[in-house]
């Protein structure tokens, strides 16, 4: 790792699993981070997963106890952006709302120095859309860290049609000093990532939908016969129902092709509140 790669100055927007995950993985790498959330409770969740995290690594002996403290020493907090003034990289990582996305980047544009990369984590949301509400649309770009952030080897960085090679070229080697295996995309729906795994979930759910087998029968069959880590139904339960149909949506929408149609009993679900592990139910039971 060259830490020459790494930015010295980042922040992350959003709390949340992602952005915690993503905060984490630069403060141990160095980099000094502010970690921003409008909900002060989030910010302190989103604190207190990153120090769970960093003793489950110090647990298996990946780290040292120290190092995790210098990591934790490294974080800083703030619920607003416009204490952001000297960042040299800021990754959003908030929902998956468009609208949100463009009010922040509106804000970070004009608070954050010129120089500074804005990149966002979203998992579908156009980064040429993101970056058009900008007088940077260079400096913009996509860096999309997968679930768990501190175990997936992946960033997938994305072009947006403006993004200069200069931006891409810095986020990555950033991403590959933070260990990470980065991996570019052009900016279409749902990049590499999301287009291909989306339609095997929305397969899997169908497969249940229409009883080929049971929710442990279709898992099973793709951890066995594929090597997959988790099955498709336990992946969306990890990644979130609402997300998977957001994303799928995108897909649909975007690519305009009905073989993105989102299986109806993916709707009903999330239209019930069953949104994976964060709601304590989706296709299994985490309560
Ligand atoms: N922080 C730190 N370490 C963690 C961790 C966390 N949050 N979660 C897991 N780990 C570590 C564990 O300590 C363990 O370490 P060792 O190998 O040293 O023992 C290792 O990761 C594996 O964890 P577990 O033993 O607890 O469990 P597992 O072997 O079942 O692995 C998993 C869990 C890593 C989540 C694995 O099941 C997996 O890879 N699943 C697929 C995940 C995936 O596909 N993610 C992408 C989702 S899509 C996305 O994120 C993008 C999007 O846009 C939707």
């Amino acid at each position: 790792m060259s830490s020459n790669d790494l930015f010295e100055r980042v922040a992350v927007i959003g709390a949340g699993t992602m952005g915690n995950g993503i905060a984490q993985v630069f403060a141990s790498c160095g980099s000094a981070v502010t970690l921003v959330d409008v909900d002060g409770d989030a910010l302190d969740r989103g604190v207190a997963a990153i120090g769970k995290s960093l003793a489950r690594v110090v647990k298996k002996e990946r780290m040292s106890q120290e190092d995790a403290d210098a990591a934790m020493g490294r974080i800083s907090r703030s619920t607003r952006l416009e204490d952001l003034s000297d960042r040299e990289l800021i990754v959003e990582a908030v929902s998956e709302r468009a609208d949100l996305k463009a009010k922040i980047f509106r804000t970070l544009d004009e608070v954050a120095p010129a120089s500074a990369i804005l990149a966002s984590n979203t998992s579908s949301i156009s980064i040429t859309e993101i970056a058009a509400v900008t007088g940077r649309a260079d400096k913009v770009i996509g860096m999309h860290f997968m679930n768990p952030v501190p175990v997936m080897k992946l960033v997938e960085v994305i072009r947006g049609q403006e993004t200069s090679d200069e931006t891409t070229d810095a986020v990555m080697r950033a991403s590959t000093a933070l260990g990470k295996e980065p991996v570019e995309a052009n900016d279409y729906p749902g990049f590499v990532s999301n287009r291909v795994l989306m339609p095997m979930i929305n397969e899997a759910v169908f497969c249940l939908m229409e009883g080929v087998a049971t929710k442990e029968g279709i898992d099973t069959v793709m951890k066995l016969g594929m090597a997959h880590p988790m099955g498709p139904l336990t992946l969306a339960d990890l990644i979130g129902l609402d997300v998977c149909l957001d994303i799928l949506e995108v897909l649909h929408r975007g690519l305009g092709d009905d073989k993105y149609r989102p299986c109806p009993l993916l709707r009903r679900m999330v239209a019930a509140g069953r949104l994976g592990r964060k709601s304590g139910k989706g296709f299994y039971d985490y309560e």
